[in-house]
């Protein structure tokens, strides 16, 4: 069985309640259908039931009636939503009305419906842009204890088996995070150590990157790393971490070898953490295509409840595959 299935099975044996917000997008429809027929998640739309069962009807689907479906204008909740949202966002002077307008956006209610209990994950941006999935999320689910950044990994699937475990690799942070200190990125470090035991079922071996090797280049850039690298060590002590090291450094045994001596993550590194958005970005798009690996993801973490952001040109599958992520998120460590 390959990584996917297993999530969707692992999914399947305690299903996760997953909000689409989204909910009048033929791809999202199309994915709830599925996601239901194989009982990967319970579904939670958020719409007024008219549209879903003129739209499902439109789509031939035939499970969405399973579905929950939540209409904001008619929620007995919706109040208390509003009182919640007002409590957390006191200091910055929210009111009442206002939090009643920003309901109206299934995004924002979809998020506070998480933080209220009533939903344990969301997945939407087939059709918004990464801010407009993410500022809710920030706002009122905020993140973990003992992390201040959300940050984004993808799962990468080397053609060469040799990298990482089998050819998987995690990479981070390539999706939220334009520039982050030393004490963001070793967060960054330790929920990705996170997210590999959790979603990739591996155990972490992370290299922290940068143009430099164990002292080869002085420069603030790669003192940031060094000071991140302690960092996360501090964070969680059991943690297989190495840094400062080259790219070439972290995954080439013979390089690891002459330029990190006695290290015991240069040359075997199976997670790479960049030293910020614009490496991270660049790196696994790079990897993707000249490499022809298969990249899954961002996976959202260091929330404190699992929300994803597609990518607007998402397939149907993509997001089947993304709800079940988000529910062995909300599950925690297999
Ligand atoms: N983690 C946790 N909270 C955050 C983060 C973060 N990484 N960034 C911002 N916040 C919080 C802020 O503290 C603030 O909270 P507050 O309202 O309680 O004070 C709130 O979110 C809004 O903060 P802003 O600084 O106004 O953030 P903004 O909304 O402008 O930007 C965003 C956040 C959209 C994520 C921005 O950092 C961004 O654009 N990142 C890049 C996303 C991107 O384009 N990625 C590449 C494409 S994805 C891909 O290729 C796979």
């Amino acid at each position: 069985m390959n990584l996917i299935d297993q999530i969707k099975q692992h999914a399947r044996q305690n299903r996760q309640r997953i909000v689409l917000p989204e909910s009048y997008e033929e791809r999202t429809l199309k994915a709830a259908d599925i996601i239901i027929e194989q009982g990967i998640a319970d579904i939670i739309l958020i719409d007024n039931p008219k549209s879903v069962g003129e739209n499902a009807r439109k789509y031939g689907l035939k499970n969405l009636e399973k579905a929950q479906i939540v209409d904001p204008a008619h929620y007995d909740k919706t109040e208390a939503y509003a009182n919640l949202m007002v409590d957390l966002r006191k200091s910055k002077g929210l009111t009442k009305d206002e939090a009643i307008k920003l309901l109206q956006n299934p995004l924002y209610f979809a998020t506070v419906m998480i933080k209220y209990g009533d939903a344990d994950g969301e997945v939407a941006g087939a059709d918004n842009a990464t801010g407009d999935v993410l500022r809710p999320a920030f706002q009122y689910v905020k993140t973990l204890p003992g992390i201040s950044v959300v940050s984004g990994a993808f799962l990468m699937f080397m053609k060469d088996t040799s990298f990482g475990d089998n050819g998987l690799m995690i990479f981070a942070d390539c999706a939220v995070h334009p520039d982050p200190n030393d004490k963001e990125l070793a967060e960054i470090a330790v929920a990705t150590a996170r997210t590999t035991r959790a979603i990739a079922g591996i155990e972490p071996r992370l290299a922290m990157l940068s143009f430099s090797t164990k002292g080869s280049a002085s420069h603030e850039m790669v003192d940031k790393v060094v000071s991140a690298t302690q960092i996360a060590k501090a964070m969680d002590p059991s943690l297989k971490i190495d840094g400062e090291l080259q790219a070439d450094a972290a995954i080439v045994a013979s390089v690891g070898l002459k330029k990190a001596p006695g290290s015991e993550i240069a040359g075997k590194a199976n997670v790479l953490i960049f030293p910020n958005l614009e490496c991270g970005n660049i790196s696994y798009k790079l990897v993707q295509r000249l490499a022809h690996a298969e990249a899954i993801g961002p996976i959202l973490q260091g929330m404190a409840a699992p929300i994803n952001d597609l990518s607007r040109g998402c397939s149907v599958d993509d997001i089947v595959d993304l709800v079940a992520i988000t529910a062995n998120q909300a599950l925690g460590p297999k």
